[in-house]
């Protein structure tokens, strides 16, 4: 049984959820027609070719063939179960689930999550209560210069120091230690009970691109002992490697394709209150692989504001890297010694952050700035070094052309020819190239997934497919295709199951879009059923009638030769048994004989 839901509320869900709507909720698209395109969620590109059509709510990506409707969609970029996708667009909308559906359906984590969403909720609720009868914590905000307005915006708020108010108060709304303990606001104690894990800080409720209330971050209030920001454990809903704080109201605010990544929950906060509204915070400085493939989904350009001496850190480098690694074009913004982007806005404001931005410097320049204060260029060894290691960044390069500039600054700096440095890289990139190869053979054998079983195009397989795009065109045609074929011709075992639904009542039933792509279940098939429902007509209307018989002909053909390669064989190994034939066999053989010959007389007539 496919679904676990009746069939009518799974459709009354799918119409329910526009399909464009949520997928904005997950990656930046643009508008120009029907249609909406934007960079795919499923396959690293930098050029968009992940398109929707709004009339049809379907999406296909022409890059990876990634295809389906708003299920799909949630069941893809959420990685959830069928039944939890439809749950979760259910929710969305309001629509109670059937019983029935609940019982077997939805999976325990789902329910998890959604648990752990609520007390979630009723946490932040509880702590932005608190914060405003608490004048300590109220005046630690404001003395960092924090507005009513943006406190309320960012729904902070402030944990008591008591360490069992939050319990007592959940508890009288019906919340149970469990989920507390699963959402990562309680913990387990040594001695057997449990206790708040943030207490006597101020909370930062942890949005994701959703709006979800997914964790939060603790600050002590001034700076005591112990560790100045406590953040939630990883919970069913939060995960830190993969969350970027401030993303859901930066995704809003992004011009010209550009994100701001800052370390921490107040550079976000400050930056925004100056009017800086495009930053994301990557909690921390290690910036993850995660991280970066969600920040691509809405930018192309990154700025990068670490603390001065966080910048240079081996770890954020690697980070920046990635991003580079994803196509990003990624520029370095340098603080003054000892200042991050909070500090930096207060005291020069708006402008004189945009100033730091407009000089912030490509990635390799940083770089090779880096190495320039490491090693000292008045000296042979450390022009050896600084030579070594800027040759290895300059092999990394894509670009010929930026190759070749870069070359030429830092042979001048180093005193070199440029020729002997242009050699060193060439042979580095060589060796680098070799790797490269490798990568992305293994991203390309990724995508086979999604191409596995039909890459094999045949002629008659191709024909077969023109044929549906015919019928889906056109419903003249499709009650004409219906009385002239049988699912039995067509070879492809998706496309015979297409042929029988578009085909039922001969050709005139009504037939929908994503009821086809519903009959399937697989996301194999469906990003199949998706690829041929893009599909443009193959001809002017004055050529559709050539394309029908030719489709048809090539279909015959591979009929009729598949029929004769099967007598063939027969014919042969009947003509072995020689005299041994039995009575049947006899009659079988000629009866063979006689069809062979009629089909070669007819294959050689045409
Ligand atoms: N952080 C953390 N745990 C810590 C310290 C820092 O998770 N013990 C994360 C927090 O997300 C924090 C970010 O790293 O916002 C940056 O840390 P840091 O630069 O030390 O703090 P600031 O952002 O400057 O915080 P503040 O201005 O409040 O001192
Ligand atoms: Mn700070």
């Amino acid at each position: 049984m496919k679904y676990r839901f009746p069939e009518e509320f799974v459709n009354r869900v799918r119409e329910a959820n526009d399909l464009a709507e949520i997928a904005s909720e997950y990656m930046t698209l643009k508008k120009s027609g029907d249609r909406y395109l934007g960079l795919c969620p499923f396959h690293r590109e930098d050029t968009p070719s992940f398109n929707i059509s709004a009339d049809k709510q379907l999406y296909h990506c022409f890059g990876c063939g990634a295809g389906g409707n708003v299920i799909t969609f949630i069941m893809n970029i959420e990685n959830l179960s069928f039944v939890d996708a439809v749950k979760m667009l259910a929710d969305r909308c309001r629509m109670p689930i059937p019983e029935q559906g609940l019982q077997k359906g939805v999976s325990e984590r789902y329910k998890t999550m959604g648990e752990v969403l609520k007390a979630n909720v009723a946490a932040a609720r509880y702590y932005a209560a608190a914060l405003k009868t608490n004048k300590k914590a109220m005046q630690y905000l404001t003395g960092r210069g924090i507005s009513e307005k943006i406190i309320r915006q960012f729904g902070l708020g402030y944990a008591p120091a008591d360490g069992n108010s939050l319990t007592r108060h959940l508890a009288g709304s019906g919340f149970g230690l469990k989920i507390l303990e699963k959402a990562g606001l309680v913990s387990p104690g040594k001695s057997g009970g449990t206790y708040e894990r943030f207490r006597d800080r101020v909370m930062f409720p942890i949005i994701d691109v959703r709006g979800r209330v997914i964790g939060f971050g603790g600050r002590m209030l001034g700076d005591g002992k112990g560790a100045k920001y406590l953040n939630s454990p990883e919970t069913p809903l939060f995960h830190k490697g993969s969350t970027l704080y401030g993303l859901n109201w930066a995704k809003k605010h992004i011009v010209n394709g550009e994100l701001i990544v800052v370390e921490g929950y107040m550079d976000v906060i400050s930056l925004h209150q100056h009017g800086i509204k495009n930053a994301v915070a990557s909690l921390g400085t290690a910036f993850t692989q995660r991280q970066g493939e969600t920040l691509k989904r809405y930018c192309t350009n990154v700025i990068v504001a670490y603390d001065s001496d966080a910048a240079g850190r081996a770890a954020a480098l690697r980070g920046m890297d990635i991003l580079q690694g994803m196509g990003c074009s990624v520029r370095i913004l340098q603080l003054p010694e000892g200042k991050d982007p909070d500090d930096y806005v207060r005291h020069h404001g708006k402008e004189g952050f945009e100033e730091l931005v407009s000089r912030a410097m490509p990635l390799v320049d940083y770089k090779i700035a880096l190495l320039e204060k490491r090693y000292d260029l008045n000296e042979r060894g450390g022009r050896m070094e600084y030579l070594k290691e800027a040759a290895g960044i300059l092999a990394k390069l894509e670009s010929e052309l930026e190759r070749a500039e870069y070359i030429k600054m830092v042979a001048h700096k180093a005193e070199v020819y440029e020729a002997t440095l242009r050699e060193e890289v060439l042979r580095l990139a060589k060796k680098e190239g070799r790797r490269g190869r490798n990568i992305s053979g293994k991203n390309r054998h990724n995508n086979k997934n999604r191409e596995f079983g039909y890459s094999v195009k045949t002629a008659n397989v191709e024909a077969e497919k023109t044929l549906l795009v015919l019928m889906l065109k056109d419903k003249k045609l499709r009650r004409r295709l219906a009385k002239s074929l049988k699912s039995e011709d067509f070879t492809d075992r998706l496309h015979s199951e297409l042929f029988e639904i578009l085909g039922r009542e001969g050709g005139a039933g009504e037939v929908k879009d994503a009821d086809l792509v519903n009959a399937f279940d697989g996301q194999q098939d469906i990003d199949r059923v998706v690829t041929i429902l893009q599909q443009g007509l193959p001809v002017s209307e004055e050529g559709i009638d050539k394309v029908i018989s030719d489709c048809i002909h090539t279909i015959t053909i591979y009929k009729i030769r598949k029929r004769s390669n099967f007598l063939k064989g027969e014919i042969e190994r009947l003509a072995l048994r020689g005299m041994e034939r039995t009575g049947d066999e006899e009659e079988q053989y000629r009866g063979y004989c006689e069809e062979f010959m009629d089909i070669q007389r007819k294959l050689k007539g045409r």
